[in-house]
């Protein structure tokens, strides 16, 4: 590890994380999708946007259900994106360069390929019966309970042979591990260790909130806030099956085995949830749980100066005592930033997210301002779009291959890329262009790097009226101004100081935002 923070700091306080979704980074291969070869062969990308850890989503053994998280063994690489030897060399490379390398760390469910759950099916006396959530039929028959599958259906699937029905917060393919047996705890905690070993810095631990829910399978409540037209899922609220107390304690565990390394390992924790909710997951006083719960508040913020400070400020207030704050705008997961605000707002996001107090984590092709592909119905391949076909929940829309240069094939494949390529001009061009989004994200990590008030400086509004927000970071004697411009008009602005960055190109005017224009300023 080679970034060191200001201040002695945790490396990860000051760093920027970077996801990236292999299947769609680089393909060396020509099968049209991406693999770990084509990231070390992209890293010059990664180091030219100035990020500081990688963090990869799922490159295990998998059937590919659910594109990598539904694992089939927790301790290879799936031949699609290489071997092992492919991993090793990859870490090596980013660690040459100073990036840290974090990887998906999936406990929640494995796939149903994976040995442990054919032995859990193959009887009900079998060792491993008790590695998953199993239970009988209800009373008068069909599943145990209400629960629900986030893919639509219940969240239970009969197994003939033996009776039961076997639990699946996500696909019939992906079975849920049962986190209360001690054995499974030491077999997943072993997994964490087996990638430390092997130089991994750290986890993003995927669908941590459903690890552990609750044991006496209660139906989950109705959802009021429920509509025709949003998932079958959100129907029912998650009472039951999300965020229970036993959670924390896996959290923990996983905080101890990142503790047993020099330097600790890092662990982000994915779970959506209420602010308290996300709060819990740093542990108790100690801090022992995860030390970035990733917040997703700026995926669903309403789009208004107004609301983002007002959630800031939620957010700042909520944090527990000593605890670091971070920042998404998108993921695999999500419809894309750019596409949701327009691409002169995502300028002034890309400004907000990099000027925060806390750790931003950028997902691919966020640099380049990437918006959703449309995918035709018949390229669909996202479950959550097969179940529910044409409802707009599927994800392949954000998941589509980088463009890294002109042509067909955009230099992300030489065969027929997996998804359509597209959604913003390519890095090449990108790279070429000043005033381009790879080029404005450059700058800003560029200035974070260079200030510690940004990367770590404390947070205050100062002012929020009128469409604009305007915020002070501090470090010492050093105060920086942003302010942000949510409108498409020009707008006054109080402070003047000299103008560090700027969204825009060109002279800046005393005393007024351009429309859309986010600005750095020293204080
Ligand atoms: C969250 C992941 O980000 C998502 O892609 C996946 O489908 C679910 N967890 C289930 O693992």
């Amino acid at each position: 590890m080679t970034h060191r923070s200001p201040d002695a700091a945790p490396w990860w306080r000051s760093a920027v994380v970077y996801q990236i979704y292999p299947r769609s980074f680089q393909d060396t291969t020509g099968d049209g999708v991406g693999d770990l070869a084509g990231i070390a062969r992209r890293l010059d990308h990664v180091v030219a946007l100035g990020v500081d850890a990688i963090w990869i989503s799922p490159i295990y053994p998998s059937p590919m259900k659910d594109f990598g998280y539904d694992v089939a063994d927790y301790c290879a690489v799936d031949p699609l994106f290489g071997t092992l030897a492919d991993f090793d060399a990859l870490v090596a490379a980013a660690h040459a360069r100073g990036l840290a390398v974090l990887l998906d760390f999936v406990p929640s469910h494995t796939s149903d390929e994976h040995p442990w759950f054919r032995e859990s099916r193959s009887s009900r006396e079998n060792a491993r019966r008790d590695w998953y959530v199993w239970a009988d039929p209800a009373p008068g028959g069909g599943p145990p309970n209400n629960w629900l599958s986030e893919f639509g259906g219940p969240a239970w699937s009969l197994d003939e042979a033996t009776g039961q029905y076997w639990l699946h917060i996500y696909l019939r393919e992906q079975p849920a591990l049962n986190w209360r047996n001690p054995d499974v705890q030491a077999a997943m905690l072993d997994v964490m260790r087996f990638w430390f070993d092997r130089g991994v810095d750290g986890f993003r631990v995927d669908a941590v909130e459903h690890l552990v829910p609750s044991a006496a399978l209660t139906d989950n409540p109705p959802d009021p806030a429920w509509r025709p037209g949003m998932q079958e899922a959100r129907a029912l609220h998650r009472a039951y099956t999300a965020h229970q107390p036993e959670v924390f304690d896996a959290a923990r565990a996983m905080r101890r085995v990142a503790g047993e390394y020099a330097p600790e390992r890092l662990l982000i924790g994915e779970a959506y949830g209420t602010l308290p909710e996300v709060m819990a997951y740093y542990g108790g006083e100690g801090l022992d749980g995860f030390q970035l719960p990733f917040n997703f508040q700026l995926i669903f913020a309403e789009w208004r100066a107004e609301s983002i400070a007002s959630m800031v400020e939620g957010y700042e207030a909520a944090l527990p005592a000593g605890a670091w704050p971070n920042w998404v705008m998108g993921n695999h997961d999500r419809p894309r930033i750019a596409g949701r605000i327009g691409p002169a707002q995502a300028r002034v996001a890309a400004m907000l997210l990099m000027t925060l107090r806390g750790t931003p984590t950028i997902y691919q092709g966020e640099e380049l301002g990437m918006v959703d592909v449309p995918i035709p119905p018949e390229m669909a391949h996202d479950p959550m779009e097969k179940n529910a076909p044409g409802q707009g929940f599927g994800r392949d829309p954000v998941r589509t291959p980088i463009p890294w240069e002109d042509g067909p094939k955009a230099g992300f494949t030489t065969d027929e890329p997996w998804l359509p390529i597209g959604g913003a001009p390519p890095v090449s061009a990108q790279a070429a262009d000043p005033g381009s989004m790879l080029a404005l994200y450059r700058r800003l990590t560029a200035l974070r790097r260079a200030e510690p008030a940004l990367s770590l400086g404390s947070y205050r509004t100062l002012a929020c009226a009128d469409d604009v927000l305007v915020f002070e970071r501090r470090h010492g004697e050093r105060r920086l101004v942003v302010a942000l411009n949510f409108a498409d008009a020009e707008r006054p602005l109080a402070h003047e100081g000299p103008v560090l960055l700027s969204t825009h190109a060109g002279d800046r005017v005393a005393g007024r935002l351009a429309p859309n224009e986010g600005r750095v300023m020293e204080g």
